[in-house]
């Protein structure tokens, strides 16, 4: 099964969880703004809130590569949310690509807020979430 990690973040809270993953899978992390050169079964998608949304960039990513993607798994960090499901689904809804039900989302340092999360816990429960994930699709 063929698998690729993106990712976007601002402050590096998405990029710890991306990285854990990548790790576990054997794969490179990147951040969206490398496109997917080829057809993958599965794309582990981070993303984050931003004043109750994901960024354009996380949009724009799934617009434009629609065709090599097969299903996303979401993964992220935020504030307060805790899923990135919604806004990601409008999207990929308009790409006509599937969006599993299967989501990783943890609490990410916001300001004071959640002082040195994602932690080692969390990189250890996202990457775990991934291999079960890969395991549970056969
Ligand atoms: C400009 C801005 C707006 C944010 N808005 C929200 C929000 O609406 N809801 C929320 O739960 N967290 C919000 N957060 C917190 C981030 O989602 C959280 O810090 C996240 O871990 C950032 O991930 P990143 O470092 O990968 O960008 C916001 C953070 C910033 C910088």
């Amino acid at each position: 099964m063929s698998v690729a990690v993106r990712y976007y973040t601002r402050s590096g809270n998405t990029k710890k969880l991306a990285d854990a993953i990548a790790a576990r899978l054997g794969v490179e992390a990147c951040t969206v703004d490398k496109g997917l050169l080829e057809r993958v079964d599965v794309l582990f998608l981070g993303c984050s809130y931003y004043a109750f949304d994901v960024d354009e960039a996380v949009k724009e990513f799934i617009l434009a590569n629609k065709w090599n993607i097969g299903k996303i798994v979401l993964f992220g960090t935020s504030a307060m949310m805790k899923s990135a499901y919604k806004p990601v689904k409008k999207v990929a809804d308009e790409a006509g690509v599937e969006l599993t039900h299967q989501e990783f989302h943890c609490r990410g340092q916001f300001h004071f807020a959640h002082k040195g999360r994602p932690d080692e816990n969390d990189m250890k429960a996202a990457a775990d979430f991934a291999e079960n994930v890969l395991k549970s699709l056969g």
